[in-house]
Protein backbone atom coordinates (compact mmCIF):
# COMPACT_ATOMS: atom_id res chain seq x y z
CA UNK A 1 0.00 0.00 0.00
CA UNK A 2 1.15 3.47 -0.18
CA UNK A 3 0.96 5.58 3.06
CA UNK A 4 0.20 9.34 2.84
CA UNK A 5 2.29 11.13 5.31
CA UNK A 6 1.11 14.12 6.66
CA UNK A 7 3.48 17.28 6.17
CA UNK A 8 4.52 17.10 9.45
CA UNK A 9 5.57 13.61 9.74
CA UNK A 10 8.07 13.92 6.99
CA UNK A 11 11.85 15.75 7.88
CA UNK A 12 12.20 18.63 4.95
CA UNK A 13 15.59 18.49 3.64
CA UNK A 14 18.44 16.98 3.77
CA UNK A 15 20.31 15.51 7.05
CA UNK A 16 23.66 16.46 7.41
CA UNK A 17 24.50 14.31 10.23
CA UNK A 18 23.66 11.46 8.99
CA UNK A 19 25.19 12.17 5.46
CA UNK A 20 28.82 12.30 7.60
CA UNK A 21 27.80 9.05 9.25
CA UNK A 22 26.90 7.33 6.36
CA UNK A 23 29.75 8.56 4.20
CA UNK A 24 32.46 7.83 6.51
CA UNK A 25 31.65 5.01 7.29
CA UNK A 26 32.64 3.77 3.95
CA UNK A 27 35.90 5.19 4.30
CA UNK A 28 39.03 3.57 5.82
CA UNK A 29 40.85 5.77 8.04
CA UNK A 30 37.91 8.51 8.20
CA UNK A 31 37.78 10.60 11.17
CA UNK A 32 34.87 12.11 12.13
CA UNK A 33 33.96 15.38 14.08
CA UNK A 34 30.71 15.05 13.28
CA UNK A 35 29.03 12.43 16.02
CA UNK A 36 28.26 13.88 19.44
CA UNK A 37 29.32 10.56 21.15
CA UNK A 38 30.76 10.85 24.41
CA UNK A 39 34.22 9.38 25.50
CA UNK A 40 34.83 5.82 25.54
CA UNK A 41 37.72 6.20 28.14
CA UNK A 42 34.97 8.36 30.05
CA UNK A 43 32.74 5.49 30.79
CA UNK A 44 33.18 3.72 33.93
CA UNK A 45 32.95 -0.11 31.96
CA UNK A 46 33.98 -1.94 35.22
CA UNK A 47 31.89 -0.33 37.74
CA UNK A 48 28.73 -0.49 35.62
CA UNK A 49 29.43 -4.21 34.19
CA UNK A 50 29.57 -4.76 38.60
CA UNK A 51 26.07 -2.56 38.79
CA UNK A 52 24.25 -4.74 36.08
CA UNK A 53 25.96 -7.92 38.51
CA UNK A 54 24.67 -6.73 41.69
CA UNK A 55 21.33 -5.41 40.52
CA UNK A 56 20.06 -8.54 38.62
CA UNK A 57 21.03 -10.72 41.75
CA UNK A 58 19.41 -8.16 44.31
CA UNK A 59 15.64 -8.94 44.26
CA UNK A 60 15.29 -10.01 40.29
CA UNK A 61 11.52 -10.30 41.07
CA UNK A 62 10.81 -6.68 41.56
CA UNK A 63 13.43 -5.90 38.97
CA UNK A 64 11.70 -8.24 36.21
CA UNK A 65 7.71 -7.13 36.77
CA UNK A 66 6.54 -2.93 35.45
CA UNK A 67 7.93 -0.53 37.60
CA UNK A 68 6.68 2.87 38.77
CA UNK A 69 5.06 5.00 36.29
CA UNK A 70 7.19 8.18 37.64
CA UNK A 71 10.42 5.76 37.51
CA UNK A 72 12.23 3.64 39.78
CA UNK A 73 11.73 5.29 42.96
CA UNK A 74 15.11 5.50 44.56
CA UNK A 75 16.37 6.69 41.54
CA UNK A 76 13.85 9.77 41.50
CA UNK A 77 15.13 10.63 45.26
CA UNK A 78 18.50 10.50 44.24
CA UNK A 79 18.38 12.35 41.47
CA UNK A 80 16.28 14.89 43.33
CA UNK A 81 18.64 15.32 46.08
CA UNK A 82 21.03 16.37 43.75
CA UNK A 83 18.85 19.10 41.82
CA UNK A 84 18.03 20.68 45.34
CA UNK A 85 21.58 20.32 46.82
CA UNK A 86 24.07 20.90 43.94
CA UNK A 87 22.11 22.48 41.68
CA UNK A 88 20.18 24.62 44.27
CA UNK A 89 16.28 24.15 42.43
CA UNK A 90 13.11 24.47 44.31
CA UNK A 91 11.41 21.91 45.74
CA UNK A 92 7.68 22.87 46.15
CA UNK A 93 5.21 22.16 43.49
CA UNK A 94 7.76 20.24 41.36
CA UNK A 95 8.03 16.87 40.40
CA UNK A 96 10.20 14.77 38.95
CA UNK A 97 10.09 11.92 35.74
CA UNK A 98 12.47 9.78 34.60
CA UNK A 99 12.68 9.09 30.73
CA UNK A 100 14.71 7.50 28.24
CA UNK A 101 17.73 9.95 28.23
CA UNK A 102 16.69 13.91 27.90
CA UNK A 103 16.58 13.09 24.28
CA UNK A 104 12.72 11.65 24.92
CA UNK A 105 11.89 14.68 26.29
CA UNK A 106 12.57 16.47 23.48
CA UNK A 107 9.20 14.58 21.88
CA UNK A 108 7.10 14.66 24.57
CA UNK A 109 7.09 18.48 26.02
CA UNK A 110 5.45 20.02 22.90
CA UNK A 111 3.53 17.17 22.13
CA UNK A 112 2.05 17.51 25.83
CA UNK A 113 2.27 21.57 25.96
CA UNK A 114 1.36 23.12 21.60
CA UNK A 115 -1.35 23.07 19.89
CA UNK A 116 -0.90 22.95 15.78
CA UNK A 117 0.28 27.13 15.13
CA UNK A 118 2.18 27.59 18.32
CA UNK A 119 5.63 29.40 18.16
CA UNK A 120 8.18 28.06 19.89
CA UNK A 121 11.44 30.23 20.48
CA UNK A 122 14.96 28.55 19.46
CA UNK A 123 18.62 29.61 19.20
CA UNK A 124 19.17 30.05 15.12
CA UNK A 125 21.12 27.13 15.44
CA UNK A 126 20.32 24.79 18.26
CA UNK A 127 19.95 20.68 18.73
CA UNK A 128 18.23 19.26 15.68
CA UNK A 129 15.67 16.64 16.91
CA UNK A 130 14.47 19.86 19.56
CA UNK A 131 13.24 21.66 15.99
CA UNK A 132 11.74 18.90 15.03
CA UNK A 133 10.34 17.83 17.39
CA UNK A 134 8.37 20.56 17.66
CA UNK A 135 7.36 20.65 13.75
CA UNK A 136 5.82 17.13 14.75
CA UNK A 137 2.78 18.45 16.20
CA UNK A 138 2.61 21.10 13.88
CA UNK A 139 3.76 23.60 16.02
CA UNK A 140 6.36 26.48 14.85
CA UNK A 141 9.67 26.68 15.76
CA UNK A 142 11.37 30.29 15.59
CA UNK A 143 14.52 31.21 14.96
CA UNK A 144 15.43 34.11 17.39
CA UNK A 145 19.13 35.58 16.78
CA UNK A 146 22.35 34.55 18.73
CA UNK A 147 26.04 36.12 19.76
CA UNK A 148 28.71 34.74 21.61
CA UNK A 149 26.33 34.71 24.89
CA UNK A 150 23.82 33.10 23.48
CA UNK A 151 19.62 34.33 22.40
CA UNK A 152 19.13 37.38 21.98
CA UNK A 153 16.93 38.95 24.66
CA UNK A 154 15.42 41.82 22.44
CA UNK A 155 15.07 39.81 19.63
CA UNK A 156 13.30 37.50 21.92
CA UNK A 157 10.97 40.32 22.87
CA UNK A 158 10.09 41.38 18.87
CA UNK A 159 9.23 37.27 18.45
CA UNK A 160 7.07 36.97 21.59
CA UNK A 161 4.96 40.07 20.58
CA UNK A 162 3.09 38.19 18.03
CA UNK A 163 1.16 36.13 21.52
CA UNK A 164 1.44 33.14 19.91
CA UNK A 165 4.68 31.68 21.59
CA UNK A 166 4.12 28.86 23.81
CA UNK A 167 7.60 28.32 25.31
CA UNK A 168 11.32 28.48 24.74
CA UNK A 169 13.85 26.00 24.10
CA UNK A 170 17.14 26.86 25.75
CA UNK A 171 20.91 24.76 26.42
CA UNK A 172 22.07 27.52 28.26
CA UNK A 173 25.45 25.48 29.43
CA UNK A 174 27.72 24.32 26.42
CA UNK A 175 24.87 24.53 23.67
CA UNK A 176 24.84 21.98 21.07
CA UNK A 177 25.71 22.88 18.43
CA UNK A 178 27.80 26.24 19.40
CA UNK A 179 29.14 25.47 22.66
CA UNK A 180 28.00 28.37 24.04
CA UNK A 181 27.19 29.03 27.85
CA UNK A 182 24.65 31.83 28.11
CA UNK A 183 25.58 34.26 30.94
CA UNK A 184 23.61 34.61 34.41
CA UNK A 185 22.70 38.45 33.21
CA UNK A 186 21.11 37.16 30.04
CA UNK A 187 19.52 34.47 31.55
CA UNK A 188 17.75 36.79 34.21
CA UNK A 189 16.89 39.26 30.93
CA UNK A 190 15.26 35.89 28.90
CA UNK A 191 13.04 34.90 32.49
CA UNK A 192 11.74 38.76 32.42
CA UNK A 193 10.47 38.20 29.07
CA UNK A 194 9.16 34.67 29.70
CA UNK A 195 7.09 36.29 32.79
CA UNK A 196 5.99 39.14 30.30
CA UNK A 197 4.69 36.85 27.66
CA UNK A 198 3.52 34.16 29.83
CA UNK A 199 5.93 31.71 28.06
CA UNK A 200 7.25 28.56 29.85
CA UNK A 201 11.09 27.52 29.34
CA UNK A 202 12.46 24.33 28.50
CA UNK A 203 15.64 24.29 30.15
CA UNK A 204 17.46 21.52 28.56
CA UNK A 205 20.81 20.90 30.43
CA UNK A 206 22.40 17.44 29.40
CA UNK A 207 26.10 18.77 29.46
CA UNK A 208 25.26 21.33 32.44
CA UNK A 209 27.80 19.50 35.21
CA UNK A 210 30.37 18.76 32.73
CA UNK A 211 32.44 21.97 33.20
CA UNK A 212 36.10 22.47 32.18
CA UNK A 213 36.29 25.20 35.23
CA UNK A 214 34.75 26.42 38.40
CA UNK A 215 32.38 28.22 37.10
CA UNK A 216 29.48 27.34 37.45
CA UNK A 217 26.19 29.87 35.77
CA UNK A 218 23.41 29.45 37.77
CA UNK A 219 20.18 27.02 36.12
CA UNK A 220 17.06 29.19 35.26
CA UNK A 221 15.19 26.20 36.93
CA UNK A 222 17.04 27.64 40.35
CA UNK A 223 15.35 30.91 40.07
CA UNK A 224 12.12 30.08 38.66
CA UNK A 225 9.61 32.04 40.99
CA UNK A 226 7.07 31.42 39.03
CA UNK A 227 7.40 28.08 38.05
CA UNK A 228 7.65 28.15 34.68
CA UNK A 229 10.75 26.34 33.63
CA UNK A 230 10.83 22.84 33.21
CA UNK A 231 14.21 21.41 33.31
CA UNK A 232 15.67 18.14 31.31
CA UNK A 233 18.75 16.89 32.73
CA UNK A 234 20.72 13.24 31.90
CA UNK A 235 23.12 10.85 32.72
CA UNK A 236 24.09 9.98 29.34
CA UNK A 237 26.99 12.29 29.37
CA UNK A 238 28.40 11.67 32.83
CA UNK A 239 28.09 7.65 33.04
CA UNK A 240 26.74 6.07 29.75
CA UNK A 241 24.57 6.76 26.81
CA UNK A 242 23.30 3.79 25.77
CA UNK A 243 21.61 3.51 29.65
CA UNK A 244 19.21 6.26 28.02
CA UNK A 245 18.55 7.07 31.74
CA UNK A 246 17.44 11.02 31.66
CA UNK A 247 14.75 13.01 33.88
CA UNK A 248 12.67 15.88 33.69
CA UNK A 249 11.61 18.18 36.56
CA UNK A 250 9.34 20.95 36.95
CA UNK A 251 5.34 22.39 37.45
CA UNK A 252 3.93 18.53 39.07
CA UNK A 253 0.52 19.96 37.22
CA UNK A 254 2.87 20.05 33.83
CA UNK A 255 4.71 17.13 34.57
CA UNK A 256 1.97 15.01 35.68
CA UNK A 257 0.19 15.77 32.28
CA UNK A 258 3.55 14.56 30.58
CA UNK A 259 3.87 11.51 32.41
CA UNK A 260 0.66 10.44 31.12
CA UNK A 261 1.73 10.93 27.64
CA UNK A 262 4.40 8.84 28.14
CA UNK A 263 2.48 6.01 29.80
CA UNK A 264 0.43 6.62 26.45
CA UNK A 265 3.41 5.77 24.05
CA UNK A 266 6.06 3.77 25.46
CA UNK A 267 4.53 2.59 28.93
CA UNK A 268 7.47 2.12 31.81
CA UNK A 269 10.99 2.46 31.60
CA UNK A 270 12.69 -0.61 31.98
CA UNK A 271 13.89 -0.80 35.35
CA UNK A 272 17.01 -2.40 35.18
CA UNK A 273 19.06 0.14 33.55
CA UNK A 274 16.99 2.68 36.16
CA UNK A 275 18.47 0.56 39.09
CA UNK A 276 21.97 0.30 37.01
CA UNK A 277 22.11 4.03 37.48
CA UNK A 278 20.53 4.10 41.00
CA UNK A 279 23.53 1.21 42.55
CA UNK A 280 26.37 3.55 40.70
CA UNK A 281 25.19 6.63 42.41
CA UNK A 282 24.96 4.83 45.77
CA UNK A 283 27.95 2.89 45.29
CA UNK A 284 30.68 4.69 43.07
CA UNK A 285 32.00 8.92 43.40
CA UNK A 286 29.55 10.49 40.89
CA UNK A 287 31.21 14.00 41.66
CA UNK A 288 34.89 12.45 40.61
CA UNK A 289 33.34 10.52 37.86
CA UNK A 290 31.93 13.35 36.51
CA UNK A 291 35.39 15.33 36.75
CA UNK A 292 37.46 12.65 35.15
CA UNK A 293 34.82 13.31 32.07
CA UNK A 294 35.53 17.15 32.52
CA UNK A 295 39.01 16.22 32.41
CA UNK A 296 39.14 14.07 29.14
CA UNK A 297 36.46 16.57 27.13
CA UNK A 298 38.97 19.47 28.45
CA UNK A 299 42.19 17.31 27.26
CA UNK A 300 40.76 17.22 24.05
CA UNK A 301 39.22 20.22 23.19
CA UNK A 302 42.79 22.01 24.07
CA UNK A 303 44.77 19.38 21.66
CA UNK A 304 41.74 19.91 18.70
CA UNK A 305 42.76 24.17 19.44
CA UNK A 306 46.32 23.70 20.26
CA UNK A 307 46.83 22.04 16.07
CA UNK A 308 44.38 24.13 14.65
CA UNK A 309 46.76 27.40 16.30
CA UNK A 310 49.53 25.32 14.54
CA UNK A 311 48.44 25.00 11.13
CA UNK A 312 45.23 27.19 10.58
CA UNK A 313 44.11 30.16 8.93
CA UNK A 314 43.47 33.29 11.35
CA UNK A 315 40.60 34.36 9.98
CA UNK A 316 38.69 31.18 10.80
CA UNK A 317 36.78 32.00 14.14
CA UNK A 318 35.80 29.40 17.22
CA UNK A 319 34.01 29.61 19.98
CA UNK A 320 35.48 28.73 23.30
CA UNK A 321 33.60 26.04 24.89
CA UNK A 322 34.05 25.98 29.17
CA UNK A 323 32.68 22.44 29.28
CA UNK A 324 30.43 19.90 26.96
CA UNK A 325 31.65 17.93 23.84
CA UNK A 326 30.85 20.73 20.79
CA UNK A 327 33.00 23.65 19.28
CA UNK A 328 31.01 25.96 16.17
CA UNK A 329 34.04 26.73 13.51
CA UNK A 330 33.05 29.47 11.20
CA UNK A 331 34.43 30.57 8.08
CA UNK A 332 34.49 34.13 6.86
CA UNK A 333 31.70 35.54 4.53
CA UNK A 334 32.82 34.46 0.56
CA UNK A 335 34.29 31.41 1.34
CA UNK A 336 32.66 28.47 -0.45
CA UNK A 337 31.35 26.58 3.20
CA UNK A 338 29.95 23.79 0.89
CA UNK A 339 33.01 23.13 -0.97
CA UNK A 340 35.32 23.49 1.91
CA UNK A 341 33.09 21.01 3.56
CA UNK A 342 33.77 18.07 0.72
CA UNK A 343 37.12 18.71 0.81
CA UNK A 344 36.83 17.81 4.32
CA UNK A 345 35.33 14.61 3.22
CA UNK A 346 37.29 14.04 0.63
CA UNK A 347 40.46 14.50 3.34
CA UNK A 348 39.09 11.49 5.35
CA UNK A 349 37.82 14.08 8.21
CA UNK A 350 33.79 14.16 9.06
CA UNK A 351 32.42 17.77 9.97
CA UNK A 352 29.08 19.02 10.63
CA UNK A 353 27.23 21.71 8.49
CA UNK A 354 26.08 24.36 10.63
CA UNK A 355 23.04 24.47 8.59
CA UNK A 356 21.98 20.20 10.50
CA UNK A 357 20.56 23.11 13.32
CA UNK A 358 19.17 26.08 11.21
CA UNK A 359 16.19 26.72 13.58
CA UNK A 360 15.13 28.34 10.20
CA UNK A 361 15.85 25.61 8.00
CA UNK A 362 17.86 27.43 6.07
CA UNK A 363 20.78 24.82 3.93
CA UNK A 364 23.35 27.27 4.20
CA UNK A 365 25.72 28.63 6.73
CA UNK A 366 29.36 29.73 6.98
CA UNK A 367 29.81 27.60 10.35
CA UNK A 368 30.59 23.61 11.31
CA UNK A 369 29.88 21.94 14.48
CA UNK A 370 32.63 20.14 16.26
CA UNK A 371 32.38 17.42 18.44
CA UNK A 372 36.31 16.94 20.29
CA UNK A 373 34.64 14.01 22.54
CA UNK A 374 34.70 10.27 20.94
CA UNK A 375 38.09 10.20 18.60
CA UNK A 376 41.42 10.08 20.36
CA UNK A 377 43.76 12.36 21.08
CA UNK A 378 46.34 10.98 18.05
CA UNK A 379 43.22 10.85 15.51
CA UNK A 380 41.92 14.48 16.76
CA UNK A 381 45.73 15.99 16.29
CA UNK A 382 45.90 14.47 12.43
CA UNK A 383 41.92 14.88 11.79
CA UNK A 384 42.49 18.58 13.06
CA UNK A 385 45.59 19.53 10.95
CA UNK A 386 44.00 18.13 7.97
CA UNK A 387 40.95 20.48 8.28
CA UNK A 388 43.37 23.26 9.21
CA UNK A 389 45.22 23.26 6.71
CA UNK A 390 42.44 23.34 4.05
CA UNK A 391 41.79 26.45 5.95
CA UNK A 392 44.63 27.92 4.65
CA UNK A 393 43.39 27.31 1.13
CA UNK A 394 40.47 28.84 1.26
CA UNK A 395 41.11 32.23 3.51
C1 LIG B 1 20.89 19.34 23.77
C2 LIG B 1 20.63 17.88 23.89
N1 LIG B 1 19.50 17.48 24.46
C3 LIG B 1 19.21 16.17 24.61
C4 LIG B 1 20.08 15.20 24.16
C5 LIG B 1 19.70 13.77 24.36
O1 LIG B 1 20.49 13.16 25.29
P1 LIG B 1 20.11 11.78 25.98
O2 LIG B 1 18.81 11.33 25.40
O3 LIG B 1 21.21 10.84 25.64
O4 LIG B 1 20.01 12.07 27.42
C6 LIG B 1 21.27 15.58 23.54
C7 LIG B 1 22.19 14.56 23.04
O5 LIG B 1 23.01 14.71 22.21
C8 LIG B 1 21.55 16.96 23.40
O6 LIG B 1 22.67 17.41 22.81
Amino acid sequence: MSFSLPAHAVLKGPNFIREVFERGAGIPGFISFGIGNPAPEAIPVKDIQAAFDAVVHDKPMELLQYGPMMGDDHLREQTLQRLLTKRHMPKEGQALLLSIGAGQDLGLVPRTVCQAGDEVYMDAYTFTSAINAVRNVGAVPVSIAMDQDGMIPEDLEKAAQSGKGKYIYLIPNFQNPTGITMSLERRQAIYEIASEYDLFIYEDDPYGEIRFTADEVPTFKSFDKENRVLYAGSYSKTLSAGLRVGFLYGPAEVIGAIQVLKNNCDGQMPLVTQRVVSHLLDTIDYDKQIAKVARVYQEKWKVMKDTYDQYGSSKVTFTNPTGGMFVWMTMPDGVDSKAFFEDCMQHKVGIVPGAAFATDGSLTSQSFRLSYTFPDLESIRTGMEVVAKLTRAYC
